[in-house]
């Protein structure tokens, strides 16, 4: 059996149903843990899919077909402001869902060797755990780069010492963040892109929450990339239609980025990735092309982040963007235990979502003061379990 796999913990939900295994809830169950969007399928997104269900006949082209490639490279063109910089031939490849291809893209990228020791591929912390397992499963050692309050909820890779940026092939950074809700702006993508070129590695940008916010569209690191250099030279940035479209079930997403990344992602996922079926590629085409189910979807969640606004009051910081509150507790793990034991509401403890920086230590964990609250359910569901949350916060 491969070891490679050792330092990986059980997966947040593991952790949950074992924290919570052996106590009883103390009202009807309602769960806030799960960030499942559980959005409506779109009419014309059945009728796309029926009028290409023939094509599951074929085996699809791990590029897709040329109509979702003007349709995912339009979208981005257009979210992005980057006039024609996307070409549909050279920039784009379609993904089961960006979590594959969060997964995927370190094996084909990572050299042996970086800086005269084992590559490193450097995440946030807390994070979305494929980055961990990736990394892992591409033969990096995964470095947890704490993303807190004091640096703005995102990692301070260029503070790192530069006997380790000089080991780094590759950084994971998430924008608009999973958990926090932090947004990148744009000194904080050109810091990270110089650092990029100063160190020689990749950055792959895990925006699947770009659709998602509260104020001003979050500014994308294709956009960044571009103002800065003219190009997008050591970019890969991923876009999923699962929180976009809320349609996690249909499992599509993008991964955008320069032509060599693209070209080596497109070799190595031809001989050993999935492709992506044709009645979801003509799915995703015409989700890609639809901005009202995303306007709407947008509108339900500001309304479901004013409500928890208006029931946790200061307790909580907005987010910039994304589904979640991360609400500050004190300690995270107690803080769900005590909130199903005495009102049946589950939420995920921070902490889950986190390494320690130090082993034995859960203190040292940067989510563990924390709980994260996803607000997918519907309204009259987060308002009763909200109101049960700032009870037992002693805010209600
Ligand atoms: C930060 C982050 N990245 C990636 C994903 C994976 O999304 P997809 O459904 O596109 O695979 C998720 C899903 O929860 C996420 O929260």
């Amino acid at each position: 059996m491969s070891s490679r796999l050792d330092a990986l913990p059980p997966g947040p939900f593991a952790r949950l149903a074992d924290l919570l295994g052996g106590t009883a809830p103390g009202k009807e169950p309602i769960s806030l843990a799960l960030g499942d969007p559980s959005g409506a399928v779109p009419d014309f997104v059945k009728a796309a899919m029926d009028q290409n269900i023939a094509s599951f006949g074929n085996y699809p082209a791990i590029t897709g077909t040329a109509d979702w490639r003007q349709a995912a490279a339009d979208w981005l063109n257009r979210r992005f402001a980057l006039g024609e910089a996307i070409d549909p031939e050279k920039h784009v490849l379609p993904l089961n869902g960006t979590r594959e291809g969060l997964f995927l893209s370190l094996p084909p990228l990572l050299p042996e060797e970086k800086g005269g020791g084992r590559p490193i591929v450097a995440m946030p912390n807390p994070f979305y755990q494929v980055y961990a397992a990736g990394s892992l499963v591409a033969g990096a050692e995964p470095l947890y780069v704490a993303a807190t309050e004091a640096s703005g909820f995102l990692p301070d890779y260029a503070g790192l010492p530069e006997a380790t940026l000089k080991r780094i092939a590759a950084v994971y950074i998430c924008s608009p963040s999973n958990p926090e809700g932090a947004v990148a702006n744009d000194a904080y993508w050109r810091r990270l892109f110089a650092l990029a070129e100063a160190h020689d590695f990749v950055v792959l940008a895990d925006e699947c929450y770009a659709d998602i916010y509260f104020g001003e569209p979050p500014l994308g690191a294709l956009t960044a990339r571009l103002n800065q250099s003219g190009g997008l030279a050591r970019l890969l940035s991923f876009h999923s239609l699962s929180k976009r479209s809320g349609m996690p079930g249909l499992r599509s997403g993008i991964v955008a980025g320069h032509a060599d990344l693209i070209a080596r992602l497109r070799a190595f996922r031809n001989v050993g990735g999935p492709q992506v079926p044709g009645p979801i590629l003509a799915a995703s085409a015409a989700a890609w092309r639809d901005e009202a189910h995303v306007e709407a979807g947008r509108a339900l969640y500001a309304r479901k982040m004013a409500l928890a606004q208006e029931i946790l009051g200061n307790r909580m910081t907005r987010p910039q963007g994304g589904f979640f509150v991360w609400l500050k507790v004190g300690n995270g793990e107690d803080f769900a235990r005590r909130l199903w034991r005495e009102q049946g509401v589950r939420v995920l403890p921070g902490a889950y979502m986190g390494r320690e920086t130090e082993p034995g230590t859960i203190q040292s964990n940067p989510g563990f003061p924390y709980v994260r609250i996803a607000l997918v359910s519907d309204l009259v569901t987060i308002r009763a379990a909200l109101e049960r949350v700032a009870e037992t916060l002693g805010t209600a």
